[in-house]
């Protein structure tokens, strides 16, 4: 695999069920690169555990969201799915990155600080380090594009900023990827607080859509979205947030423009524009819950696609791993 097309990279944590952000923002655009890319996509269970898990709960949730990737279109024969810790290269790489990364730059993430505040219990070392795990993730395969969410942005430039230190230091050993984020729902809001982005880590269960909701709390959860009291449907993030981010998922189940958007609601009330979103998003997650019930019916099968998709991945990351063993000094074993 390792060169012939350019390479697309990109991973999502078994930390619980996932939503409409992860499924908008990342994965229904995971299999539109199959074609013109060489795929390589990961359920990463190493970051999972940076906050606590129950262990049954993340081999669940683990091998569920393996399914759900293929549900949302990833061929296992034609790309390479798999999971992280099945990879032991991702730990031994992540190592080498973490001497090659400032204290300072990974005390700047975001993502760090928001989770020191929300696990204040529990602000472990591997929480810290965790851009250089995901670091590591990308560069084994030698990536040239990430597909992910806006929130992922400064993990996927402080990533470049290690891949660009380390070549100048030993030449050129990593590719310099690229973050790819969509213009549309590249940041699902939270329903009940739209300043905040969806995440499945919310209290309040009427914040997030999940992939696997049903149909009908699907519609109940827009129905008591936050919106305004203007009832007028037009796009303004800072003024009209709660309107704003269904507006986004509108136009990213359906494909409209802002503008078409605010035509169809012009003069309607806010209970018609909510019904619209709602439906448009049972039928855009509709074969992505069923596949993945049906996909979940042959564990057999799934196991199978693990284990090969581990070797495929072990096989590909073989190669990078050995030149920086050679180029940081480590003997030959
Ligand atoms: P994670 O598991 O939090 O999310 C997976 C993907 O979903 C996107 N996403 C969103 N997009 C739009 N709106 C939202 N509300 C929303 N919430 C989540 C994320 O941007 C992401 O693309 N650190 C990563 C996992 C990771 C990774 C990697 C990604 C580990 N190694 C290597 C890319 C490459 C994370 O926690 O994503």
């Amino acid at each position: 695999m390792i060169k012939g097309k350019k390479i697309s990279f990109s991973a999502i944590q078994p930390s619980g069920n996932i939503t409409l952000g992860n499924y908008m923002g990342a994965l229904r655009r995971w299999p539109t690169f199959q074609g013109d890319y060489d795929c390589i996509y990961c359920v990463v269970d190493e970051h999972a555990i940076t906050v606590r898990q129950n262990p049954a709960d993340l081999r669940h949730h683990s091998l569920e969201l393996f399914a759900q990737l293929i549900a949302c279109g990833i061929d296992p024969e034609r790309s390479i799915l798999f999971i992280q810790s099945f990879v032991p290269a991702h730990a031994e790489l992540a190592w080498v990155l973490n001497c090659f990364t400032m204290f300072g730059e990974l005390n700047r993430m975001t993502q760090f600080k928001e989770k020191s505040l929300s696990h204040a219990d529990n602000i472990n070392a591997g929480l810290f380090t965790y851009p250089t795990l995901m670091a590591a993730d990308i560069l084994l395969y030698q990536a040239d594009v990430v597909p992910v969410g806006e929130d992922q942005r400064q993990h996927v430039e402080l990533c470049r900023d290690i891949a660009i230190r380390f070549n100048g230091v030993y030449g050129d050993v990593f590719t310099v990827p690229e973050a790819e984020i969509p213009k549309t729902a590249g940041r699902v809001m939270s329903l009940q607080e739209p300043e905040k982005k969806m995440s499945k880590s919310s209290d309040n269960e009427n914040s997030y859509i999940l992939v696997m909701d049903s149909p009908d709390v699907i519609m109940r959860k827009f129905k008591r979205a936050v919106t305004d009291s203007q009832a007028e449907v037009r796009y303004d993030p800072e003024q009209k947030p709660g309107v704003s981010n269904l507006m986004d998922i509108y136009a990213g189940a359906t494909g409209l423009s802002m503008e078409e958007i605010r035509r169809q609601f012009e003069g309607k009330g806010y209970g018609e524009f909510k019904t619209a979103v709602g439906e448009a998003t049972v039928e855009l997650l509709r074969p992505v819950r069923e596949n993945t019930l049906r996909l979940m019916a042959d564990k057999g099968e799934l196991e199978r696609l693990m284990k090969t998709g581990a070797e495929k991945a072990a096989a590909v990351s073989s190669y990078t791993m050995n030149k920086v063993r050679k180029k940081v000094g480590f003997l030959p074993r």
